[in-house]
C-alpha cells in the first residue's frame, strides 16, 4: 500500500514540531477511502474497483453513485439515481442572465467558474453543511446541473439559443445534444462519441488529492457553501499544470506540425531547463508509471480516429502525438524521470475529432471532476475529525524592524 505513513500530529503537539514540504509532495492533508492510486505501480482504484474495469463495464453515473455512496447501486438504487439527477437537469431560469455579463470571447472557463460560484446565491439558504441529506441534495443539484452549465458556455460564445436538458436521452447524449442541437432540427448523437465521452467523464471523476481537489476541501473546511468551495476547484483546474493540460497538449500538437521541425528538436527543447517549454500531457506528480488512463483512453483514440476520412486533420495530429510519444519514450531524460504520457495527452485529441472546441477541453473535465470534488467534500464535512485546513509557512522574511517616516527614506 505505497510507502510507511507517519502521523506527526503528536509532534506538532508536544514539541511544536512541524514539516517544511513546498508543493505537499510528502504530505498526506487527509485520510480518504475514496480514490487509491500507486503510483509506481500505475494503479487507480475508486472505492476498492480498478479503473479497468469500471471503463469497461460502468457508466458515468453508477460511477457517480458509487464514488459519492462507497458502493455500487442495486438495479432499483441506479434507476432512482438517474431520475433524481434528471429531475434537477434544469437550472433557475435566472441564472441564464449571468451568462449575458460575459463578453462573447470570455474562455468558457471563466464562466464556468462565475456561474458554478452563483449557483451559491440559489441555494445557500437551503444548506446546512452538517446535514447529511442537505449535502447529497448538493450532489445531485451539482452532478444534474453542471452539463447544462458547461454546454450554456459554449452556446454563449457562439451566440446560439440555449438548449434545456432532455431527460429521455443518457447524461452523456443529453450533454452532447445540449453542445450540438438545434431547437428546430433532430439532432442524433454519433453512439461511437457518446460511449467514448462516457468514458472520459468516468476516467476524470476522481484523482485523490490534485491541486483542485484539495482547493475544494481546503475551501469547504471553512464551511463555505459547497457550490462556492466547488468554483475554487473549477478556478485551479483551469491551470495548464493541471486540467487545462489538454488544451495545451493540442495547442502543442498544432505548432509542431506548423514548425515543420522535427519531433526530436521539441523533445530537446523540453529537456532544456532554461526554456520554461514542457512537454505537454507527459509527466504526473504522483504517476512515476504509465498513467492508467491514458492506457484505456489510448485504445478509444484509435477507435474515434479510425473512423475519421483519410484526409481529416485529427488523423496527422494522432499521427503525430503517437510518434512524439514514441521519440519521448525512448529519450534518457524521460526514461529517467519516469515521464510517461498522462490521460490529457489523448483526450484531447478525442475531443477535438468529437467536434468540440479547444477552449472548451478543461470544461469538460470540470464537469468529469465535479462528483469527485463533491465526494471529496461530503467525506470531509461527514468526518467529525476534520478541521479547517490551515498550511503553516516557513517564514523567511526580514526580522523585525522599526518603521521609518517618509522624511527619513
Ligand atoms: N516535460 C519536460 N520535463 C518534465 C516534464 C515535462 N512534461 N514533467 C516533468 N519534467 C521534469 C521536471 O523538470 C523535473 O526535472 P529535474 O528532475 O531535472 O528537475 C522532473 O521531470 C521531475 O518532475 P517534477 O518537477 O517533480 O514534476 P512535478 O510533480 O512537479 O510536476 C507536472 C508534475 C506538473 C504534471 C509536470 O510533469 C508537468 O508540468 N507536465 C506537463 C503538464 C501536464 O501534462 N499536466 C497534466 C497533469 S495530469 C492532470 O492534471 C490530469
Amino acid at each position: 500500500m505505497g510507502p510507511p505513513t507517519v502521523d506527526i500530529r503528536p509532534l506538532y503537539k508536544e514539541l511544536g514540531f512541524f514539516t517544511y514540504d513546498p508543493g505537499f509532495v510528502s504530505t498526506a492533508s487527509c485520510s480518504s477511502d475514496i480514490t487509491y492510486m500507486d503510483g509506481e505501480k500505475g494503479i487507480l482504484e475508486y472505492r476498492g474497483y480498478p479503473i479497468e474495469q469500471l471503463a469497461h463495464s460502468s457508466s458515468y453515473l453508477e460511477t457517480c453513485y458509487l464514488l459519492f455512496h462507497g458502493e455500487l447501486p442495486t438495479p432499483e438504487q441506479l434507476e432512482n439515481f438517474e431520475s433524481e439527477i434528471d429531475n434537477r437537469n434544469m437550472v433557475h431560469e435566472a441564472l441564464k442572465n449571468f451568462y449575458n455579463g460575459f463578453r462573447r470571447d470570455a474562455h468558457p472557463m471563466a464562466i464556468m467558474m462565475g456561474v458554478t460560484g452563483a449557483l451559491s446565491a440559489f441555494y445557500h439558504d437551503h444548506m446546512d453543511v452538517h446535514n447529511k441529506e442537505d449535502r447529497e441534495t448538493a450532489m445531485l443539484r451539482l452532478v444534474a446541473k453542471i452539463p447544462t452549465i458547461a454546454a450554456w458556455s459554449y452556446r454563449h460564445a457562439k451566440g446560439l439559443p440555449f438548449m434545456y436538458a432532455d431527460s429521455s436521452m443518457s447524461y452523456s447524449e443529453n450533454f452532447l445534444y445540449m453542445m450540438f442541437g438545434s431547437p428546430n432540427k433532430k439532432y442524433v448523437a454519433d453512439p461511437v462519441h457518446v460511449k467514448a465521452f462516457d468514458l472520459i467523464l468516468i476516467l476524470h471523476a476522481d484523482h485523490e488529492q490534485n491541486a483542485s481537489t484539495s482547493t475544494v476541501r481546503l475551501s469547504g473546511s471553512s464551511e463555505a457553501n459547497p457550490f462556492a468551495a466547488v468554483a475554487a476547484g473549477v478556478a485551479t483546474l483551469w491551470g495548464p499544470s493541471h486540467g487545462g493540460a489538454n488544451e495545451a497538449v493540442i495547442r502543442m500538437l498544432e505548432d509542431i506540425i506548423k514548425s515543420g521541425k522535427t519531433l526530436e528538436s521539441f523533445v530537446d527543447r523540453a529537456k532544456d531547463k532554461s526554456d520554461r517549454f514542457r512537454l505537454m500531457g507527459f509527466g504526473h506528480r504522483v504517476y512515476k508509471a504509465y498513467d492508467p488512463r491514458a492506457r484505456i483512453i489510448r485504445e478509444v483514440c484509435h477507435d474515434i480516429l479510425r473512423d475519421l476520412p483519410a484526409d481529416s486533420p485529427y488523423k496527422e495530429m494522432l499521427d503525430t502525438a503517437m510518434k512524439l510519444e514514441e521519440v519521448a519514450l525512448n529519450d534518457e531524460y524521460f526514461k529517467s524521470r519516469n515521464l510517461y504520457p498522462n490521460v490529457d495527452f489523448y483526450s484531447g485529441v478525442i475531443f477535438l475529432a468529437m467536434g468540440i472546441p479547444l477552449n472548451m477541453f478543461t470544461v469538460l473535465f470540470a464537469m468529469a471532476r465535479t462528483i469527485g470534488w463533491i465526494s471529496q467534500w461530503n467525506e470531509m464535512m461527514g468526518d467529525e475529525e476534520s478541521r479547517i485546513g490551515r498550511p503553516r509557512q516557513l517564514y523567511t522574511g526580514k526580522e523585525t524592524r522599526e518603521y521609518v517616516e517618509m522624511s527619513d527614506r
